[in-house]
């Protein structure tokens, strides 16, 4: 890593106090807020918590392989950055200072369509595994151009986020009368709305470039997604920002991996922010996990290298794990590695960090 970094954060919660200091309160409760009374929000964290892990000792461990590939692509760990709205609200630059650290350090990055500077500027910022990801604002033209356009810039993948259908009440940001940029300038939220598996076929008739469903959050909704070729499930609540009272996606996950039975690659987020966290996704069936909040964390205590830095933890994290499980790759992660247990923690928005005197927020 180039930069000073690795001296001044030595440990995730050091990225987490220096983001906390650098943001403005609107923007704090934005980034780690959810929605209602963060009912999901916390089961996110809960189903984490609940899993404690079966280390298997004596096997040569000697030499820990934490990378994987997606769509064909290689990747240092098994991580994509999750595609955030108005993520220049965290740091300069927005997405293409998120590409670049996902270049730099070698993880994937779905790119929102709600965040600045627009797609076409963040595939130019730097050469990454990239994924557009959509909200629906038009009719079928726009998703035409819009898929088109990403395809002809190097996204590998297009993602239609699909636990979106109306806006949550979030009221971290209602209470602060915080209004996101993005909010601001949207207009066409009923085409959202009116989404449904007849749009999901179209696509797949018109567009061959790999489609992903995120927010998926039942076996019956994986099961319809690979009946219609979907090619990527990703478990998702929208890291508990839209329905509140869901279960945690690692709660969710066990019944989507059995639905899907190997017919399509699967994404999980949601609470993801310690390396072990990584590894109880991919033991619970998940080829790649998504990271929200951890990305923006990352971002907001100092830029691309802040993320660098946050990813080069996660994955020095993932290695004492896999190392300490007995387990010398990912792929040989599976459910007997773990084991249902009580969580020891009270879950909230950076219950991740104990160290941390946040006050729960
Ligand atoms: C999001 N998320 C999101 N998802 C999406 O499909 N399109 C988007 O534009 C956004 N925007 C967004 C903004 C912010 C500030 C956050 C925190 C999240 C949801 C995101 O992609 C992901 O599903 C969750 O963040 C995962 O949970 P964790 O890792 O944040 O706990």
């Amino acid at each position: 890593m180039g930069s000073n970094l690795e001296e001044r954060f030595q440990t995730l919660h050091e990225i987490v106090r220096a983001a906390r200091a650098n943001l403005a309160p609107g923007a704090w409760d934005y980034l780690v807020g959810g929605a209602e009374t963060e009912t999901t929000l916390k089961r996110n964290r809960l189903a984490l918590d609940s899993l404690a892990f079966r280390p298997r000792v004596l096997r040569d461990v000697s030499r820990l392989d934490c990378t994987t590939t997606f769509l064909g692509r290689p990747l240092r760990i098994p991580v994509v950055l999750a595609p955030i709205g108005s993520i220049e609200t965290f740091t300069e630059g927005g997405g293409a200072t998120a590409a670049r650290a996902a270049a730099e350090f070698g993880v994937a990055q779905m790119l929102s369509s709600v965040c600045a500077p627009g797609l076409e500027a963040v595939a130019t910022a730097a050469d990454t595994f990239r994924l557009f990801q959509l909200y629906v604002r038009g009719d079928d033209a726009f998703v035409d151009d819009h898929v088109r356009r990403a395809v002809d810039h190097g996204y590998a993948a297009v993602c239609l986020t699909v636990d979106t259908a109306v806006y949550s009440r979030r009221e971290r940001d209602l209470a602060r009368r915080f209004v996101k940029p993005w909010r601001v300038r949207a207009t066409g939220h009923d085409f959202q709305a009116a989404l449904s598996w007849d749009q999901v076929k179209r696509f797949k008739d018109t567009h061959d470039v790999p489609l992903i469903l995120k927010g998926i959050a039942t076996a019956e909704d994986a099961a319809l997604a690979c009946a219609h070729g979907v090619d990527v499930v990703y478990v998702s609540n929208h890291g508990g920002r839209q329905l509140d009272h869901g279960r945690g996606t690692l709660d969710v996950l066990p019944e989507v991996v059995a639905a899907v039975a190997g017919r399509a690659r699967i994404i999980v987020d949601g609470g993801v922010l310690r390396g072990t966290d990584v590894v109880k996704a991919l033991a619970r069936g998940a080829d790649l996990v998504g990271v929200g909040r951890l990305e923006c964390l990352g971002l907001a205590a100092a830029g691309a290298p802040g993320l660098v830095r946050a990813l080069e933890l996660l994955e020095a994290e993932i290695r004492v794990c896999l190392g300490l499980l007995g387990v010398d790759r990912l792929g040989a992660l599976d459910a007997s590695y773990l084991h249902a247990a009580p969580p020891v923690t009270p879950p909230h928005a950076t219950s991740a960090f104990p160290l941390l005197d946040l006050d729960g927020y």
